[in-house]
């Protein structure tokens, strides 16, 4: 009976959604699947008793997309980016639930959610529950960010201000500094005068997320089948085990039918990879892939490219290896390549043109997604998601009045460098991949 009303609740406010958007294009709800689980021997993941893989995308803009245009949203650009994604296989989003701080700050999300300690921004949460509702109507699941190591939506660094009272945040962006950035960053569970404080202030920040009633279906979060993973940030770096085991248990207690996942990138020693994951907590293990970051790729130099696909294959074999052991599913969960910057090696511009074709990154995509069809049919991965769904936004379009170009490459990076535009030729490579993946659900 409950069901009844919220799902005929939902169809009604499903007719009054911009776009015309009422059918629900590919088969059932989500929320009229099950939860997602682990199967039993830890190797993957199930929804209804069967096998589900993860097809999927970043999509952290989605918060800020589904706010009303007032707050620099664009609903019906969301609702026609989340139908092209389903289109395109994808049953799985890794998104934003979270960003802070004031809106003056430089390189980050805006408007922010969480403008102070325990104050939001309603209509910026009305963007995650239209989010959630349009990830639900497509038949997808969603993973939920709850924090970010690095700044582009405030995280750990926003914390730390927030505590010491000191808004002077060590920008890495300034001095390409990014070893004294991080070092201010871990404070937020590393400098024993600040993180009590902190933790305080993020557990409030989970429960309240956790605890929401979407305005637009009605459920509460935490009960929500659409929502997958509660996640404990974007990539923390030397996080203490203790704080995985505290915060991965808190998401538990509050969210006892989702699964947890810790947003590690795993791309340091088997040390750093269990001390994030070797807890009962955590349900499956993450890792991210950036050649180009770690100094493997130069996309003005087509001799680093067989490097970086060995470097890359070799990367998946190494972390899945380590999960197989553990005895828990894994997810190549972020993973980019520029466009094909070696034709002009000396023009930034061409670089990140939505119109530069993308062959390197179409064969590293193709080649990193055979590698982990044949893991998943080992039971040695279960999937991944892109970096990142940039869909109708170009690099070129005009900001808004909050100064944000919406694309898959966030505020304090180069417009245009990693997304995937729904013109891309990538799009094919990514349909293929998720069809076979597909076969084995
Ligand atoms: C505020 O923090 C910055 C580093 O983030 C530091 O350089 C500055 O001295 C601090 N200011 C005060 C008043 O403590
Ligand atoms: C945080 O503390 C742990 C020990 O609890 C240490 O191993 C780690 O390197 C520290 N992280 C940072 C970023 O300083
Ligand atoms: C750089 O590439 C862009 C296209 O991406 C082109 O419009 C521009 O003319 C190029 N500049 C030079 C100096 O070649
Ligand atoms: C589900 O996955 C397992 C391997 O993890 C496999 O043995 C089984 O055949 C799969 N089921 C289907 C219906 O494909």
């Amino acid at each position: 009976m409950k069901t009844f009303i919220l799902s005929s609740l939902a169809l009604a406010v499903a007719t009054l959604l911009p776009g015309g958007v009422t059918a629900l294009p590919h088969g059932k709800r989500q929320s009229e699947n099950g939860f997602v689980k682990i199967n039993e021997d830890g190797t993957g993941f199930t929804r209804n008793d069967e096998n589900y893989t993860i097809r999927g995308a970043n999509y952290w803009q989605g918060i800020n997309l589904g706010a009303d245009e007032a707050w620099g949203g664009d609903r019906e650009r969301m609702e026609r980016e989340l139908k092209q994604l389903a289109d395109m296989g994808v049953n799985n989003v890794r998104i934003m639930a979270a960003s802070e701080g004031p809106d003056d700050q430089p390189y980050r999300m805006r408007p922010s959610l969480m403008y102070k300690p325990g104050e939001y921004r309603e209509p910026i949460f009305e963007g995650l529950d239209y989010l959630l509702d349009a990830i639900d109507r497509n038949g997808m699941t969603a993973v939920m960010t709850m924090n970010n190591f690095w700044h582009w939506s405030g995280g750990f660094g926003q914390y730390v201000a927030w505590v010491t009272g000191n808004e002077t945040i060590p920008y890495p962006n300034i001095a390409d500094d990014w070893d004294t950035f991080t070092a201010y960053a871990a404070q937020f569970y590393n400098n024993s005068e600040i993180a009590p404080k902190a933790q305080e202030i993020f557990k409030n920040h989970i429960k309240t997320v956790i605890t929401r009633k979407n305005t637009v279906n009605g459920r509460i979060y935490g009960e929500d089948p659409a929502i997958m993973s509660w996640q404990l940030a974007n990539e923390p770096q030397d996080g203490p085990a203790t704080w995985f085991v505290e915060i991965g248990s808190y998401m538990k207690e509050l969210a006892p039918n989702h699964l947890v996942s810790a947003g590690l990138e795993s791309k340091n020693d088997h040390f750093d990879y269990l001390r994030a994951h070797d807890n009962e907590f955590i349900d499956y293990s993450t890792c991210h892939l950036w050649v180009e970051n770690r100094g493997v790729y130069d996309p003005a130099d087509e001799s680093t490219f067989k490097p970086s696909i060995e470097y890359g294959l070799e990367f998946l074999e190494k972390t899945s290896a380590w999960a197989k052991e553990l005895g828990k599913p894994h997810i190549l969960e972020e993973f980019g390549m520029a466009r094909d910057a070696f034709l002009k090696p000396d023009n930034l511009t061409f670089k990140y043109d939505p119109e530069t074709p993308t062959s390197h990154k179409d064969e590293f995509y193709g080649t990193l997604f055979n590698q982990i069809v044949d893991y998943a049919k080992e039971g040695k991965m279960s999937g991944s998601n892109f970096w990142a769904y940039g869909g109708e936004g170009r690099s070129t379009d005009y900001p808004t009045k909050y100064g944000m170009v919406w694309l898959g490459d966030p505020p304090h990076e180069p417009r245009g460098w990693y997304s995937v535009y729904d013109k891309d030729t990538t799009v094919q490579v990514i349909s293929d991949y998720n069809a076979n993946l597909e076969k084995l659900e």
